[in-house]
């Protein structure tokens, strides 16, 4: 008997064969995520979840699965997943590190310059038919070469950005719970204090994780304390900014500008008054999306609900401490 699973949303055909060659899988076939009621009914025989960053893991659905055994993460990040109740029941968790890091840092520098640079106001003015000529003062950016980053989190993504930032000769600050020094080192960045970086940097990247210390960590008084031309840029979770504080600011400081791929809420109502100005861009939480990033992250997904099942370790757990209480 293969073990019965549920799987949130159709995956890459490679995943999703190598799922059912080795489960008895029920997948949820709409492009939405399934609604929450549909979600309670479909665990309450299953094993294994393969899930998304869009579903809701939390108490209330592991009390209406006694049978699970694994919870497989289709992200690196994990916030909607209450691990600590997963753990409590000796539910292991797994998510997708490292593969996504290169295609996430490609992500952050693409808004980084697109922001710096214009690109989306210029396209939109070209399309909208504004471009009479060349101009000497028309859509003017900001360099980035050999200006200031900071980075807030330089876990794998975030020094993936500093790797980056260094080829194009940039001063990089970074700033996060534990000094790296041999990174440092490596790669002649520095650390700073949190204010100092948020007073320094001419660009600000977020590559943290969604916990309680860092939801809303950018507020109205770190905008404050930004430069008057600050490009921030968010590719790793929306809460970790205060949207509206952020909106506030860059309504009353055209200079500043702010790239986001992710948001609070997601997805953004268009009617969401950030999207009223042109000092922002905002794209739907795309940074990992790759054909192979996307792929390599089914199938690590895949592997960590496989060895769940099977009663041994995944290859990404989030809570390998599950084992030792097992
Ligand atoms: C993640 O993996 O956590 C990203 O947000 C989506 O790839």
């Amino acid at each position: 008997m293969k073990p019965k699973v549920y799987v949130t949303r159709l995956l890459p055909k490679e995943a999703m064969d190598r799922i059912v060659q080795f489960c008895d899988a029920r997948v949820w076939q709409g492009e939405l995520p399934p609604p929450k009621e549909i979600l309670l009914e479909e665990v309450r025989e299953a094993e294994g979840l393969l899930c998304l960053l869009t579903d809701r893991v939390d108490a209330e659905l592991m009390s209406r699965a006694p049978k699970l055994r694994v919870i497989s993460n289709y992200a690196v990040g994990y916030d909607n997943i209450d691990v600590d109740e997963a753990t409590r029941r000796g539910i292991v968790v797994g998510n997708t590190p490292a593969v996504l890091t290169e295609t996430t840092a490609d992500f952050a520098f693409a808004l980084m310059m697109a922001a710096a640079r214009r690109i989306v106001e210029g396209d939109r003015q070209v399309r909208a038919g504004y471009w009479k000529t060349w101009g000497p003062m028309i859509l003017l950016g900001q360099d980035m070469h050999h200006a200031t980053l900071g980075i807030i989190g330089l876990g794998r993504i975030g020094t993936a950005v500093a790797r980056r930032a260094k080829g194009f000769g940039m001063r990089v600050l970074y700033y996060g719970p534990s000094r790296k020094e041999k990174t440092e080192e490596e790669l002649g960045i520095q650390y700073a204090e949190f204010d100092k970086l948020l007073a320094e940097a001419d660009f600000i990247t977020i590559h943290a994780s969604l916990t309680p210390a860092t939801h809303h960590l950018i507020g109205k008084d770190e905008l404050e304390k930004m430069k008057r031309t600050f490009i921030l840029v968010n590719t790793s979770r929306g809460p970790i900014v205060d949207n509206m504080a952020l909106y506030e600011t860059l309504r009353d400081r055209k200079s500043a500008f702010a790239a986001l791929d992710v948001t609070e809420p997601e997805p953004l109502p268009a009617n969401h008054p950030l999207l009223t100005l042109n000092n922002v861009i905002v794209t739907p939480h795309i940074a990992s999306a790759t054909v192979e990033t996307r792929t390599k992250m089914a199938l690590m997904a895949v592997d960590n609900l496989i060895a769940g099942l099977k009663g041994e370790m995944p290859p990404n757990p989030v809570n390998p401490e599950v084992f030792g209480k097992r």
